[in-house]
């Protein structure tokens, strides 16, 4: 069910269930980050391989003190700058964090997300949530509480609804690696505002046990997405067979076509894309063409996730 009762949401995760709860970023998938029962229901809905771990979501910094063993100290100025706001920190965890709810490592993801209702609710449980992306494993995340209904709806008791996602794209996550600051997964914090802080950040690399968001197919419609292709190769099919998304223009050809921001905006093709993309999805055409974007500030991050939906395992 959808509805707004922040004392409901409560209610269904103090009895360790599930619920779908809004962020600026995506709606999350949320149950009790220290229950083991709550964190294998995540699972189990999502279909998500046991391997990936998940991101602890709380109202204020001052949750962290018994969940951490330590911050780093750009750590704390990373916290200071960005939150509330769409920044993961990876910090080692203390004993009080479930190995289930991190996968079995030793560092956890922490983040203050930055929506008022999902605050609210925060700051009336004693616990922080664990919650990923509330789409099942490997497909597009939801942006709005209908998307949740559309595909997790018979599974969890409650969605609360909090509106469109204002960033519409995942959280950035930051890392130290041998104490070198690294971008995990590029989102939507642009990296440059966080190298402000932190300087150079180094760049994702491939380590298995943070694998499954760098999984190269993931955030995927079903439809087949291919990027960049030529206008050449467009007009080999069928216009009534394919579907084009593009960034700020109409572009040529006869077949029909989504811009996501005639203005050229990054924010407002960040906000759309996810949205979009179902939509293209559910046309059942035989190819969605799109095209990557300048690759700056959130561009980054819009255009990581169009290569990785356009990849197939
Ligand atoms: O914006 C967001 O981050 C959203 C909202 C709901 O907060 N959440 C989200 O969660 O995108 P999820 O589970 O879909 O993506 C979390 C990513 C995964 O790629 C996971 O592998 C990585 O974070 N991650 C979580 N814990 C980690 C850890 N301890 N070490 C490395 N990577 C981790
Ligand atoms: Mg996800």
């Amino acid at each position: 069910m959808i509805g707004k009762r922040i004392a409901e949401a409560k209610q269904w995760l103090e009895k360790e269930d599930v619920v779908a709860i809004p962020t600026e970023t995506v709606y999350g998938l949320a149950g009790n980050a220290l229950s083991a029962q709550a964190v294998s229901r995540i699972y189990a809905v999502k279909n998500r391989p046991s391997f990936n771990p998940l991101i602890l979501h709380f109202a204020s910094p001052a949750a962290l003190n018994d969940l951490v063993t330590t911050i780093p100290l750009q750590a704390k100025a990373l916290m200071e700058a960005f939150w509330p706001g769409p920044l993961t920190l990876l910090l080692p965890k203390s004993e009080r964090v479930p190995d289930l709810t991190t996968a079995g490592n030793q560092l956890a993801a922490f983040r203050m997300p930055n929506h008022p209702v999902t605050l609210e609710l925060l700051n009336a449980l004693s616990f922080p949530l664990a919650a990923p992306s509330a789409n099942p494993s490997g497909y597009i995340s939801p942006t709005q509480a209908n998307h949740v209904e559309e595909q997790l709806g018979q599974s969890i008791p409650y969605i609360l609804d909090g509106g469109s996602c204002r960033m519409g794209l995942e959280s950035t996550i930051v890392g130290w690696l041998n104490n070198e600051p690294t971008v995990f997964r590029y989102g939507a914090l642009p990296v440059e505002e966080i190298e402000a802080i932190t300087g150079k950040l180094a760049l994702p690399v491939d380590h298995k046990l943070q694998a499954p968001g760098m999984l190269s197919s993931h955030y995927a419609p079903e439809t087949r997405l291919v990027l960049d292709a030529t206008d050449e190769e467009k007009q080999k099919h069928n216009p009534q067979d394919i579907i084009e998304m593009r960034f700020q223009n109409q572009g040529i050809g006869e077949w029909e076509k989504i811009v996501l921001s005639t203005a050229g905006n990054l924010a407002e093709a960040a906000r759309h894309l996810f949205a979009t993309m179902r939509e293209l999805d559910n046309k059942n055409k035989r190819i969605i063409f799109a095209q990557t974007v300048p690759d700056v500030g959130i561009g980054k991050a819009i255009n990581d996730r169009l290569r990785r939906a356009s990849a197939r395992n």
